[in-house]
């Protein structure tokens, strides 16, 4: 088998004469079939990138594989996995390596089957320049629409038009023509800063290295010659100085550098630097590497700084330019392309990546997603699989960061699900939101332990989960009836009643569930703030949300009390009769009948009505609380409670 790697391309000849231009990088990208992976293979064929045993190897799998009859099928040369061949689509990127005399550069070649956008928007990070195809006969499709779409988000801002295949449209002029002004009108606000429209026949080679006598009506340069001249001035070594500190290399008590990449920018030993979030400045006294000291050191350079003063900086940190820096927030406003097969949940506890610091962060709010065909704004309460929104993130601590159209590496950032710990979404930065910066917390006089001694308890939250109909709301009663009856300050939340007041704006679909769990558990919070005993009864399916509540509260004040009543006991007893309805299709997202529940993994208590009886079960929680020393006073409990 053929390997899609450099390894099969041959080293090109010296560069003859004319100016070097810095490498270009380039990503490839359109709807299946419109032959990306043939133009790439012709564009390697016509330029002799390939070995001639590579060659032979391609006429081999062509005759096996191919789809060209008994001609070279070049979409073998780079459509490396067999399984990419079997199914006749590309599904994951690939970045090629390649050079003529006259320029190097590295290809991101990315698939065009509908749900791999998310890899289109991976390999459009880094390039300079996209190269959308478009089959000459069937016209700009919505797919083509969104891509041009995410290319102009990540900021690339050179297109070129691949019109392909146009030798199966008779070489037509007009349909060209249609299809050039189809894209303006579409791309206009978009704003790239060039765009090509060449049309071209990969399989035949139409225009690809030279012009082709075949379309004497067409005046503009081959594919090829343009990728080779056009000037994409990106220079990251000019951009203010960052480097985001990837860990602090402290051999022994005399040395203490900071190791990291270059952001952006340059710096040289004398420099002053600024540490983002701190504002500490001092001076860089060296820039140390393994071969030896160096005089300064620009974008992409991996190095050890070494300050003139010891100040106080981790992994995470960003240190700066002080003339020029970065925002430092901890809310952000920014664009999402979503990657993950469960869909965005505002609320949701995920974990910002941005540079080497890693925090949590919630979306706070979805403000529109991008319809792709129009990049008109739509309204959403959610994201799916390839998707793009924009939204505000809030996370846990400020972070440094750059607008991402001034800065591609400060600006650029992805959210990782804290269970699967998958991509879950690759975000762009718009602009911080300044209206966190300026309110800080108050100090309080009386803290929560105050309140709590003079109750002569320990705050707690008692989380009941479990199915509707399980029997949480039922048991909570009976604990909270016994604590109170033994002077015991409580307070119980029940998602009946609270979704008649607070949230009486939610419904029930995962959305709305895991924003009902995030306003309860900062409640709960407060509660237990006032040295409450907080009892909890909510389906609250999801665990990401009951972990968010664990989160919340300080160690050990969380106590999760899964109530395992097996469903079919739950449908058999069904006390509102909404099971009988739910199973009729009456009532939508039904939690164990539409809707997912997820079981806790590890609940500090596990109770079953199933088993035991709703008095039985509030005995063992009561017990517990006792062992725990939550409450005082309760050793009057009468013989009842005993097990
Ligand atoms: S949660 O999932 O968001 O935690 P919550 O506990 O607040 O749910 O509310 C559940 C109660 O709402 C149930 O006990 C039931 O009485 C009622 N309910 C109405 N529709 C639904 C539904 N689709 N799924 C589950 N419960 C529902």
């Amino acid at each position: 088998m053929l390997e899609a790697t450099s390894s099969a391309l041959r080293d090109p000849e010296e560069p003859s004469d004319g100016p070097v231009l810095p490498t270009l990088r380039f990503l490839t990208c359109g709807s299946v079939d419109d032959g990306k992976s043939t133009l790439i293979g012709r564009l390697l064929y016509e330029q002799s990138l390939i070995y001639d045993d590579q060659l032979a190897a391609l006429e081999r799998d062509s005759r096996k594989h191919g789809t060209d009859g008994d001609n070279i099928d070049f979409a073998l040369l780079v459509d490396g996995l067999e399984a990419e061949r079997e199914q006749g689509i590309t599904i994951d990127v690939a970045y090629r390596y390649v050079s003529t005399p006259r320029r190097s550069f590295i290809i991101a070649d990315t698939p065009g089957h509908e749900q791999y956008t998310r890899n289109m928007a991976t390999g459009a990070s880094s390039a300079d320049l996209a190269v959308l195809l478009v089959d000459a006969r069937k016209g700009l499709l919505t797919q083509t629409c969104r891509h041009a779409a995410i290319v102009s988000l990540t900021g690339i801002r050179h297109v070129v038009l691949a019109i392909n295949k146009i030798d199966l449209t008779g070489y037509d002029q007009a349909g060209f023509a249609k299809i050039v002004a189809d894209f303006e009108a579409f791309a206009a606000p978009l704003g790239f800063a060039s765009l090509t429209a060449i049309p071209i026949s990969a399989r035949h080679g139409v225009n690809i290295s030279e012009r082709s006598e075949k379309t004497p009506w067409y005046h503009g340069p081959a594919l090829l010659e343009h990728l080779e001249t056009i000037d994409v001035e990106r220079d990251n070594s000019t951009q203010p100085f960052r480097f985001p500190v990837q860990w602090v290399n402290r051999p022994d008590l005399d040395f203490r550098g900071y190791s990291g990449t270059v952001a952006s920018g340059t710096v040289r030993p004398g420099d002053e630097v600024v540490v983002a979030k701190s504002g500490r400045t001092s001076r860089v006294a060296r820039i140390v590497t393994y071969d030896g000291d160096r005089d300064s050191a620009s974008a992409g350079d991996a190095v050890t700084l070494t300050l003139d003063d010891e100040l106080d900086i981790a992994r995470g940190d960003v240190l700066c330019d002080p003339k020029d820096r970065p925002e430092v927030s901890d809310q952000f406003a920014a664009h999402l392309v979503w990657m993950s097969d469960d869909k965005l949940l505002p609320g949701r506890s995920y974990l910002l990546k941005l540079g080497t610091r890693t925090v949590p962060v919630t979306i706070t709010e979805l403000k529109h997603r991008l319809d792709p065909s129009t990049l008109g704004e739509r309204p959403g309460k959610s994201l799916s699989l390839n998707e793009v929104g924009f939204c505000t993130l809030a996370a846990t601590t400020p972070c440094a960061f750059d607008p991402y159209k001034t800065n591609h590496t400060t600006g650029a950032f992805i959210l990782i699900d804290r269970i699967t710990n998958a991509t879950a979404a690759a975000g762009m930065i718009a602009f911080g939101l300044r209206r966190a910066t300026n309110i800080h917390r108050q100090g309080l006089n009386v803290a929560k332990l105050d309140r709590a001694r003079i109750k002569h308890q320990k705050p707690a939250v008692l989380w009941f989960t479990g199915l509707s109909g399980s029997g949480k709301s039922t048991i909570a009663n009976l604990v909270e009836s016994r604590l109170y009856a033994h002077g015991a300050h409580t307070v119980l939340l029940d998602g009946d009643n609270v979704r008649h007041g607070l949230n009486k704006d939610l419904g029930f679909t995962d959305v709305d569930r895991v924003e009902n769990i995030r306003r309860v558990g900062e409640v709960a919070k407060l509660m237990t703030d006032a040295g409450l005993v907080v009892l909890c009864s909510f389906i609250s399916p999801f665990r990401a949300e009951r972990r968010l509540v664990r989160e919340l509260l300080d160690e050990g004040e969380f106590i999760e009390i899964f109530v395992d009543t097996p469903l079919e006991e739950c449908i058999a007893r069904d006390p509102k009769g909404l099971y009988k309805k739910a199973i009729a299709g009456e009532i939508e997202n039904f939690t164990g009948i539409s809707q997912a529940y997820e079981p806790p993994e590890s609940p500090e208590l596990v109770v079953s009505r199933n088993s035991e009886t709703a008095e039985q079960a509030a005995a063992r929680i009561v017990k517990l609380l006792i062992e725990k020393g939550f409450v005082d006073h309760i050793d009057e409990l009468g013989d009842d409670w005993s097990i």
